[in-house]
C-alpha cells in the first residue's frame, strides 16, 4: 500500500493521465475554512472536488473524525461524486475490498470507504433538514449542486463540524436570487472561484451557441454564464414538487407490488445526456413511484435502446417503454419495437398535434403529457425519489410559444421531465375520465393499445 508516501497533484495527475485547470489546481490545494465554486455548467466543478477529496485522502490525517461527507440533495448525484473519488483513487494504486478489511486494506462500500491510513469518505443525502448527518462529526463537508440543497440543512450541517470541521466547500451553478449558495457567495469569510461554461476550453462554440438557441436569455446567463438570476417559477411549482418527492422510498417494497413502465429521452444533437424514467407503478393505490437513470455518453442512440431492451427483458414487472418517436427518437423506436414488439412500445411524438373532444381546439401531445403528470402530482399520484436531477428539470420546465404563435412546453435541462412524463403516460389509459382526448390517441395508435 503506497499511502505512507503522499502523492503530488503533478503524480496524481499522471496516473489520471489528466491536465487539472489551473484554477482547478489552486482549488485543490486551499486551505482555507470557507470556498465556494460558483460557475456555469460543465465547467469541471465535479472533477475538481472529486480530486480534492482523493488528494486529501492521500495526503491528510483525519482519521481522527468521522472523514469527509460528500452531500448533495439526493443520494445518487452523491453517490456520482463518491464514485468518481473512489476511482481517482484506484487510479492512483489503492484496492478496495467490500468485505471486512484487513491491516492495509482498503475497504469501501457505495456510500463509504475506509482508507488504511483510517480516512473516510461518506456520500449522504441531506434530505431536506440534514437528519441524517446531523451526528456525524465531519472533517470536510463537500456541497455538491448546492443551490438545490434546502436551506433548513444548514443547521444540521454546521452542527457537524462543530468538532473537527476544516472546511465547508460548495459549488454550484447559480439557481434564483435566493438560498444557502447565495447567500454563502457573497458572504466575505469564503473564498471564490468564479468561471463562464464558454471559458472551459473543453466546451465547444457550437454546442454553447445550440444551448444559447434553446434557452431565454436570462436562463442561458443563470446556467452558462453563472450569474444569479431572477426567474420566474415554472409549470411544476417548487411546493408541489417538493411534496411529492421522497427520500425514504422502500424500493425493495415498491419492486414487490408494482408492475414497471419505462419512459426515454434520448440526447439530441450535440448532447450527451440520456435519461431512461422508471415508473413504478401500484395499480390498486393508483401510485407511481419514479426514479431515473441518466446515461452520460456520446453512445449511439441505439446503444441506449440496447440498455432499455436489456431492462425490459430481465424485468419481469415490466410492461410498456414509451419513447418520443419523431426526430432522433425514431430509429431508437423502431429497433425497440423489433425487439420487444409493438403492445410493449408506445411512440408519442412531442410535435404531433392531437385534437380535443370538445371544440375543435388542438394542441401539441407535448403540453399534455406534462398537463397530466401536473394533475398526478396534484392528486398525490406521484411519488418522486429525492434526486437534484428530477427536482432541477421539473423546476426548470417553462412554457413558451413558437414562432407559429403556438404555446409549448421547454426545458434547459429537460431530459428527466420529458422520460418522467412518458414513463407515466400509460397510467392515463387506466383513469381515461381525465383525458378527454384519449379517443384521438386511440384512434391514433390503435395498434398499439
Ligand atoms: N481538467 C480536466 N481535464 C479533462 N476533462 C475534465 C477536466 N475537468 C473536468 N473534465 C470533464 O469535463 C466534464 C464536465 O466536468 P464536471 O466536473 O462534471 O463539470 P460540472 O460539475 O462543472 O458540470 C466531465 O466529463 C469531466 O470529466
Ligand atoms: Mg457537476
Amino acid at each position: 500500500m503506497e499511502l505512507t508516501t503522499p502523492l503530488s497533484l503533478e503524480q496524481m495527475e499522471a496516473h489520471l493521465r489528466m491536465k487539472l485547470d489551473e484554477w482547478q489546481k489552486e482549488f485543490i490545494l486551499a486551505e482555507e475554512p470557507y470556498l465556494i465554486l460558483k460557475m456555469g455548467r460543465k465547467c469541471g466543478k465535479s472533477k475538481a472536488l472529486a480530486f480534492k477529496i482523493a488528494y486529501d485522502c492521500l495526503n491528510k490525517d483525519f482519521s481522527g473524525s468521522d472523514g469527509i461527507c460528500i452531500i448533495s440533495k439526493g443520494m445518487r448525484l452523491a453517490k456520482e461524486l463518491f464514485l468518481d473519488v473512489r476511482s481517482i483513487l484506484q487510479a492512483c494504486g489503492i484496492k478496495f475490498v467490500a468485505r471486512a478489511p484487513e491491516e492495509d486494506e482498503a475497504y469501501s462500500s457505495l456510500s463509504q470507504m475506509i482508507l488504511p491510513n483510517g480516512n473516510k469518505v461518506y456520500a449522504l443525502p441531506c434530505g431536506y433538514d440534514g437528519v441524517t448527518i446531523r451526528y456525524y462529526s465531519f472533517w470536510k463537508m463537500v456541497r455538491d449542486e448546492d443551490a438545490f440543497i434546502p436551506d433548513a440543512v444548514d443547521a444540521a450541517v454546521s452542527a457537524c463540524l462543530a468538532v473537527h470541521g476544516a472546511q465547508e466547500i460548495r459549488a454550484s451553478t447559480p439557481f434564483g436570487t435566493h438560498g444557502s449558495f447565495y447567500r454563502a457567495w457573497h458572504d466575505p469569510a469564503f473564498r471564490r472561484w468564479e468561471r463562464k461554461t464558454r471559458e472551459c476550453g473543453r466546451v465547444t462554440r457550437e454546442w454553447l451557441a445550440y444551448q444559447k438557441k434553446r434557452l431565454t436569455k436570462a436562463e442561458f446567463q443563470q446556467e452558462f454564464e453563472a450569474e444569479f438570476t431572477e426567474i420566474a417559477e415554472g409549470i411544476y411549482r417548487s411546493a408541489i414538487i417538493a411534496m411529492c418527492s421522497r427520500s425514504d422510498i422502500n424500493w425493495q417494497d415498491v419492486t414487490k407490488k408494482c408492475i414497471l413502465f419505462l419512459g426515454v429521452d434520448f440526447a439530441r444533437f450535440g448532447e450527451d445526456e440520456n435519461c431512461i424514467a422508471y415508473n413504478w407503478y401500484d395499480p390498486e393505490a393508483g401510485i407511481s413511484y419514479i426514479k431515473i437513470k441518466t446515461i452520460h455518453s456520446k453512445f449511439r442512440t441505439t446503444q441506449i435502446a440496447g440498455a432499455v431492451q436489456y431492462i425490459a427483458q430481465h424485468e419481469p414487472k415490466f410492461r410498456m417503454v414509451v419513447t418520443d418517436d419523431a426526430g432522433i427518437g425514431a430509429g431508437p423506436t423502431d429497433i425497440l419495437i423489433e425487439k420487444l414488439g409493438k403492445r410493449k412500445v408506445i411512440g408519442v411524438s412531442n410535435h404531433k398535434r392531437i385534437k380535443r373532444v370538445e371544440g375543435e381546439r388542438s394542441k401539441y401531445m407535448k403540453t399534455d403529457l406534462h398537463a397530466h403528470l401536473i394533475k398526478l402530482m396534484e392528486n398525490g399520484k406521484v411519488v418522486f425519489e429525492d434526486d437534484v436531477e428530477i427536482v432541477r428539470s421539473l423546476l426548470e420546465m417553462r412554457y413558451k410559444y413558437t414562432a407559429q404563435g403556438d404555446l409549448t412546453i421547454f426545458g434547459r435541462n429537460n431530459h428527466a421531465a420529458e422520460a418522467i412524463v412518458r414513463a407515466v403516460f400509460p397510467t392515463r389509459l387506466r383513469h381515461h375520465h381525465m383525458s378527454p382526448w384519449i379517443e384521438t390517441i386511440k384512434h391514433d395508435e390503435a395498434q398499439v393499445f
